[in-house]
């Protein structure tokens, strides 16, 4: 099974961008837990950093042939970006949305994803392990 994760922006700042908030541990780090869990669960990972929402949408776009599941944390784009959400909604392949804090318990604006809808289910609040347990859910979860 090969699987993308996607960060998105800012995301790139982990360890030094509010760390009360979303934890001391570096993407690098995050990536490399990450890679010790696919391998555990005989996953070929690649895990990309996109700030843009372009970006994000290319590479959506090109992992629905080559991939069988995707792993996103769109960032802030989670709240208000129509065409990532169209993106997942367009590809056939499972999406599983994470985020590492919990958005119902900050702002107001942070509490509805527009993207989530669009994926096969979500995974946040538990930190980097939001995604280690995404990891695990596609591993459950037949394509569509
Ligand atoms: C985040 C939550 C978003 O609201 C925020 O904009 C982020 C990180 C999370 O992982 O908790 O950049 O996606």
């Amino acid at each position: 099974m090969r699987v993308l994760v996607i960060h998105g922006p800012n995301l790139n700042l982990l360890g030094e961008r509010d760390p009360a908030i979303y934890g001391t541990a570096t993407l690098d780090e995050i990536n490399a837990m990450i890679e010790k869990t696919a391998s555990e669960l005989g996953m070929r990972v690649d895990c990309v950093q996109h700030s843009d929402e372009g970006s994000i949408i290319d590479a959506l776009h090109g992992a629905r042939t080559v991939c069988d599941a995707i792993i996103i944390n769109p960032g802030a784009f989670a709240h208000y970006s129509y065409a990532i959400a169209d993106a997942i909604a367009s590809i056939s392949i499972p999406v599983v949305e994470v985020h590492l804090s919990n958005l119902a318990s900050r702002e107001e604006f942070r509490r509805r994803s527009v993207t989530a809808g669009s994926c096969r289910g979500s995974v946040c609040g538990f930190g980097a392990h939001s995604y280690l347990l995404a990891l695990r859910a596609v591993a459950q979860t037949p394509v569509k």
